[in-house]
């Protein structure tokens, strides 16, 4: 019989405090027209000063379990992906596992940037589909406002904080049908962030913040999304019309808009979080489907594609059977 991985809660966790696209007007020389024109964001949220990714990771993940019906002890793998990790090391995911208070159980992080949460959903796909692991805790979690530098209009109008988690489980019953990711290293000029701690000589003047050439990583964005479509339908030998929803990584509306065309899609079929939560990174996919799931626009045996692209490049799909 197959063993899929199937779904079985969904969490998120977004930081109180709201910073709109007014206030990040008296910082630099922009609008909330301009924001909103070009990117589809009103406002982000920014985490507290006493706020990490594994402290977010733990209030997405307790949501996530509890919708499961499950314990933490039932928990036999955590993934997190974050590019903002409370220490180099341990991993965020040791230290989830230290507030989850989980013995018995492995942990560790993945770094694919705004990829993240469909490449841990990838890893946790395949160590249940081979039968190495039965429950699954994955989690994006980020503060990204701690690596946007607030003089830099060209990106800190895009990035705010926020976790998203699912708890995944071993089934005969169809849950996730594919997933597809990619790299390619080629790209590190036009999106990446230095770790001043640890750079070379010649590289020591870098401060660690996000370097965006956005335009440029708008169109190759637009490009591969619309190929990562073509290569999951095609695997699972369907139609556009059989995917119910999209829940994509949360960038721009016009990258997002692109993909709904590509897969001749409403946007009312879309979930959309952007407006409020802007770019989570890794969190963005996850935050959404909990969403989604949540407010009940996503239903059982609905078809779900998950899909992101960020820094390396990497991107990637996931095709769930929900
Ligand atoms: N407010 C006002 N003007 C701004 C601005 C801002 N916040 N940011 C840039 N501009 C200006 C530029 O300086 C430029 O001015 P110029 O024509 O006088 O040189 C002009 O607006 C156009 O800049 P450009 O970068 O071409 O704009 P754009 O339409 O590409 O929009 C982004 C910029 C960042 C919104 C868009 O490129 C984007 O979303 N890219 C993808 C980013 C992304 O998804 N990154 C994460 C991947 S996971």
């Amino acid at each position: 019989m197959t063993r899929y991985s199937r779904v079985i809660g969904t969490g998120g966790y977004l930081p109180d405090e709201i910073r709109t696209n007014e206030q990040i007007s008296q910082i630099v020389d922009t609008s909330d027209s301009w924001i909103f024109e070009r990117t589809g964001i009103k406002s982000r949220r920014i985490a507290g000063p006493e706020e990490t990714a594994s402290s977010m990771a733990e209030i997405a993940a307790r949501q996530a379990i509890e919708a499961a019906g499950c314990s933490p002890d039932d928990i036999d793998l955590i993934i997190v992906a974050t590019g903002t990790p409370d220490r180099v090391y341990p991993s965020t995911g040791c230290l989830l596992q230290q507030r989850l208070g989980i013995k018995n159980c492995v942990a560790f992080d993945i770094q694919a940037a705004c990829s993240g949460s469909i490449f841990a959903l990838s890893i946790a796909d395949q160590y249940i589909k081979s039968g190495a692991a039965r429950k699954v805790l994955v989690v994006g979690s980020e503060l990204c406002s701690r690596i946007v530098d607030w003089t830099d209009r060209g990106t800190c109008i895009l990035f705010g904080d926020g976790a998203g988690a699912v708890l995944l489980t071993a089934s005969t019953e169809a849950g996730i049908l594919s997933t597809h990711i990619h790299s390619d290293g080629e790209f590190e000029d036009l999106l990446y962030c230095p770790n001043p701690q640890v750079a070379t000589k010649s590289n020591q003047e870098e401060a660690g913040y996000i370097n965006m050439r956005g335009n440029e990583v708008f169109k190759v964005a637009v490009n591969t999304l619309g190929r990562i479509v073509d290569e999951t339908l095609e695997a699972n030998n369907m139609e556009q019309s059989d995917i119910d929803w999209l829940v994509p990584h949360q960038a721009n509306t016009r990258i997002i808009a692109a993909t709904a065309k590509k897969l001749k899609m409403s946007m009312d079929n879309v979930i959309l979080t952007l407006e409020n939560q802007g770019n989570t990174s890794s969190a963005s996919v996850l935050l959404a489907l909990n969403e989604g799931v949540r407010d009940g626009r996503i239903q059982r045996g609905q078809v779900v594609l998950l899909e992101a692209f960020g820094a390396g490049f990497t991107w990637g799909s996931a095709l769930i059977k929900y």
